[in-house]
């Protein structure tokens, strides 16, 4: 199976250089390889997603990804942001799965990815307003509803759809795709929240939430409250998904500029996307199970900085390792 690895900027080369150390070492034919994304790839090429790029994700099997954008970029007109937007919308990956869980949270946000705010039309009238859109088509907002009530059947069977309806027409578009798609699935619980709502609720009872169902923005926002209530940004994978190979794994975080070249980033985050990709992008289940409780079990023994800890990047891999000693 051929994974792209593109390790983008900041600590992105550093969390995937621990993700390819961890799964080198797994039971399976995995061909790694990478390429330029992101400012890296600004500087080599002038162009954040280079062609070859696209390629070689478009071919692959899946896509793993560290993280892209630095401070350099800041008000540039090419910034690594864009390539990673182009990215999203060529593979089509338009759900994009957010697992959050610890302290009696357990709950899956599924953000739909390719759609809303992000890819509306924007621009700048003669009078120097700026704008940004929101628009969806009823069938983007079938596809992931769709894909949210199969996640749902494999969890606790409860969906909440996140809107604005009491605002937004878009939202009660979404409202009511998410009503018809219901029909299908009786067996699943559906209840709406508006979205100001649910960010209170995450705080004050995020127990409460299974799937949590919820267009591009305001997945962005909820999905890194999620991460915030269950240990921070080092510690949340996700899995972006279209409706065949490749599927897109990242971790939530971005390339902490803060942290780069200090050798001490979470690779938390990266390895669970490693094993949302094992489970979501290659049917390989049980190898993504076995990396899970490994990375938990690392955790433990060896927390790193942002834990309270003291652990290197290499030294959690190296417990990573260790723990999937049989
Ligand atoms: P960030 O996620 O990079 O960092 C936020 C805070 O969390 C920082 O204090 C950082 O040190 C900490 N942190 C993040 N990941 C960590 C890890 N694995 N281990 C330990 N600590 C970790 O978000 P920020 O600072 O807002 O953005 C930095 C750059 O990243 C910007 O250029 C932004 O555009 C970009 N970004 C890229 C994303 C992506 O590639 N998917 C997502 C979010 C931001
Ligand atoms: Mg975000």
């Amino acid at each position: 199976m051929r994974i792209a690895l593109l390790p983008g900027d900041g600590i992105g080369p550093e969390v995937t250089a621990a993700a390819a150390r961890v799964l080198r070492e797994l039971p399976l034919d995995l061909e790694l390889e990478e390429h330029l994304f992101g400012g890296a790839a600004i500087h080599a090429t002038g162009d954040p997603l280079p062609p070859e790029t696209l390629a070689a994700a478009q071919a692959a099997d899946a896509v793993l990804m560290g993280a892209v954008g630095a401070p350099e970029f800041d008000g540039a007109a090419v910034r690594p942001e864009q390539g990673l937007i182009r990215l999203r919308g060529a593979l089509d990956v338009y759900a994009n799965l957010r697992p959050a869980r610890g302290d009696g949270i357990d709950l899956l946000v599924v953000r739909e990815l390719v759609g809303g705010l992000y890819y509306g039309a924007r621009g700048v009238r003669d009078d120097g307003t700026v704008f940004d859109t929101m628009e969806y088509r009823p069938d983007q907002v079938e596809r992931i509803a769709r894909r949210g009530f199969e996640l749902a059947r494999a969890r606790r069977r409860h969906v909440t759809s996140v809107d604005k309806a009491n605002i937004l027409d878009t939202s009660r578009l979404w409202r009511e795709t998410v009503e018809r798609v219901a029909a299908d699935f009786p067996d699943v619980e559906l209840e709406h929240m508006l979205v100001d709502n649910c960010g209170l609720q995450l705080v004050i009872a995020p127990g409460r939430f299974d799937v949590l169902l919820t267009e591009n923005t305001f997945g962005d926002i909820l999905s890194d409250v999620a991460a915030g209530m269950t240990g921070g940004l080092g510690l949340a994978g996700s899995a972006s998904l279209g409706d065949g190979r490749p599927g897109l794994f990242e971790p939530v975080h971005g390339s902490a500029p803060d942290i780069a070249g200090k050798g001490i980033a979470n690779p938390a985050a990266m390895l669970r996307s490693a094993a949302l990709m094992l489970a979501h992008g290659l049917d390989e289940p049980a190898e993504a199970a076995r990396l899970e409780a490994a990375v938990d079990a690392a955790l433990e023994s060896t927390p790193p900085p942002d834990l309270g800890g003291t652990a290197t990047t290499s030294e959690l891999v190296d417990a990573v390792l260790r723990a999937r000693q049989p």
